[in-house]
């Protein structure tokens, strides 16, 4: 006991574990030897040029997908074989996975019904009589914590682009995650919505793992510790930022393509 308190300390523990994740269209191989290790209160970028196969990885991760060999494991658990609403349940969200926004409501009653799933009021179950008050507590702090709060009134149909994005996380948010799964959070955002979810993202993180597909690498410089490249379906780097972007091969692949813009 006492030696695996002192390994958690020393380390940040993986929550979602792949190892040779591979996964073939027909003739055409998407995604092979793919091993990918997610810390927990860490943001992990996967990047790479289109079509290297990130969507895939992650449709495999969150069992969208089937992988044609290779195993995933969540928090210890393996769910190779796992349905995606089993996993969703154990904590493997992805942001748009169960999180629409409905657009005729409020900001503050999209919240109040991502929090009435299941799985949420099941945590409610020994107090029924206050149950209304604590999601109404918690519906606020959400909004809170995202920077929603001024906006809880407004029709979500009227939020601009980069607010109902926003609103999208803290819909996510509120099933918990422990791990998160970001397809291109910040596509179509101005620089100021990129600074604001930057900053949620980060914040989201403190206390759980966060895996993003990102395109601008100044948002991955900023608040990605652990970086995996992938090229043509392959890791072709990983490491932080500052060593990967230095990695020849990557600036080839990839960085090399992006000063061109
Ligand atoms: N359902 C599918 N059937 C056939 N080929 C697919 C399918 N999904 C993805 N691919 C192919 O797999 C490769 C990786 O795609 P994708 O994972 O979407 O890349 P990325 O998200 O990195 O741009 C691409 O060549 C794509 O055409
Ligand atoms: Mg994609």
């Amino acid at each position: 006991m006492a030696v695996s308190a002192l390994e958690t300390q020393a380390k940040p523990r993986v929550v979602l574990c792949a190892r040779g994740l591979r996964r073939d269209f027909g003739g055409f191989t998407a995604v092979k030897n793919v091993d990918l290790d997610v810390h927990d209160a860490s943001v992990h970028a996967l990047i790479g040029p289109n079509g290297a196969g990130k969507t895939t990885v992650f449709n495999l991760l969150t069992k969208f997908l089937q992988p044609t060999s290779g195993t995933i494991t969540l928090m210890g658990t393996d769910i190779t074989r796992t349905p995606p609403d089993r996993v969703a349940r154990m904590g493997l969200v992805r942001s748009f996975q169960i999180s629409a926004v409905f657009p005729h409501l409020t900001v503050l009653d999209n919240v109040r019904v991502a929090l009435q799933r299941p799985n949420n009021l099941s945590t409610q179950f020994w107090r029924p009589l206050s149950a209304l008050d604590s999601l109404n507590e918690r519906a606020e702090q959400l909004l809170a914590s995202v920077g929603l709060a001024k906006e809880r009134d407004h029709i979500a149909a009227d939020l601009s682009y980069g607010r109902k994005r926003v609103l999208e996380i803290a819909t996510t948010l509120a099933l918990d995650p422990k791990v998160l799964l970001l397809d291109e959070p910040m596509a179509g955002m101005g620089q100021e919505d990129v600074s604001v979810v930057s900053a949620i993202i980060r914040d989201v993180a403190r206390d759980r793992a966060v895996l993003m597909v990102e395109h601008n690498l100044s948002v991955v410089a900023n608040i990605c510790q652990h970086v995996t490249v992938l090229q043509r379906g392959e890791i072709l780097a990983e490491g932080d930022y500052a060593t990967v972007s230095q990695d020849e091969r990557v600036r080839q692949a990839y960085m090399g393509t992006e000063e061109h813009h």
